[in-house]
């Protein structure tokens, strides 16, 4: 090879690899049409087998008033987003450590509060995240479940979503209209991956996956991804009552496994995302709060 070339070549990968080593953190959203179908849990375990991958992961739950999050990782937060929006405190001093690796910032009422902000606050909110964007490779956003605002603009603002069902009608229903309720809202949708939890098996779940992506095919025009399926597993029970992520206390459960195999999926497919960062989905959702 001529000098030339190993340089430019040498200069194209180091690009690649300043991007993916990143200025910005990979921001994934995770929601449901219907509650309590895992999302918290898929949240949680899928966070911290991605930091058991070296990743540095930061978990934010946005599902207002119900602290499901911080139970599941064993802490109080003092401070959450409100606090940050009304100047009080800043990123720095709303992260929690927790003892599993991962980070956590607990939304608190501040991100309902998205609407009601002056242009002062709104600035101070937004720079805060240049943070994040230098701390974190992935940063989990854990939302509520439904169609409301608080739910649908997190996904428009961002550019990987994830939407969790189960394979009851109620549930991939619900995940279809959520769907819709995007669709009608936003011309343009980002990369859509669906997980289908709690299934029987494999067969069940490419079956509830298929019906989802045929009736958004053919009535939104939108492709959907199927990025994993997760089982029913009595250790995700046991785990909970024990307190401890199922990932660290059952790590060869079928839940584990499923969860290994999507976040190996999702590492996988680093190079093909655009990051476009935490600060910039934050801008994002705030317009989106006020248009
Ligand atoms: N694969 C699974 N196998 C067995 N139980 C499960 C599985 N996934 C979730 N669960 C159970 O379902 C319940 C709801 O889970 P989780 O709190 O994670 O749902 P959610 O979607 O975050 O709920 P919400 O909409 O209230 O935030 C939990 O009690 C959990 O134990
Ligand atoms: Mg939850």
């Amino acid at each position: 090879m001529d000098q030339a070339k190993e340089l430019r070549n040498l200069i194209n990968n180091s690009q690649s690899i300043n991007l993916k080593n990143n200025l910005n953190s990979r921001v994934i959203t995770i929601s449901s049409g219907k509650g309590g179908v895992g999302k918290s849990n898929f949240s949680v375990n899928l966070a911290i087998y991605l930091s058991s991958l070296n990743k540095r992961v930061l978990v934010i739950d946005a599902d207002f008033g119900l602290a499901n999050i911080e139970v599941l990782l064993g802490t109080r937060p003092q401070y959450t987003f409100y606090h940050m929006l009304k100047g009080e405190k800043n990123i720095s001093e709303i992260i929690v450590d927790t003892k599993y690796g991962i980070k956590f910032i607990s939304g608190g009422n501040g991100l309902k509060e998205l609407s009601n902000v002056n242009s002062t606050e709104v600035k101070y909110f937004i720079e805060q995240f240049e943070y994040l964007d230098k701390i974190a490779d992935i940063i989990i956003v854990d939302t509520g479940a439904g169609i409301s605002p608080s739910v649908t603009n997190f996904i428009m603002a961002s550019d990987e979503n994830i939407i969790v069902t189960t394979p009851e009608p109620t549930s991939f229903t619900d995940a279809y209209t959520l769907i819709k309720v995007i669709k009608e809202q936003n011309k343009v949708i980002n990369r859509i991956n669906i997980v289908v939890n709690k299934a029987d098996d494999k067969y069940e779940a490419d079956r509830i996956f298929s019906k989802i992506s045929h009736v958004c095919n053919k009535f939104l025009g939108i492709t959907i991804e199927n990025i994993g399926y997760i089982p029913s597993d009595i250790a995700l029970i046991k785990a909970i009552k024990q307190q401890k992520p199922v990932i660290l206390s059952f790590p060869d459960s079928e839940f584990s496994k499923a969860i290994k195999n999507i976040g190996n999926r999702i590492v996988n497919e680093e190079q093909n995302v655009k990051n476009e960062g935490i600060k910039n989905f934050m801008q994002k959702l705030t317009r989106i709060f006020n248009r």
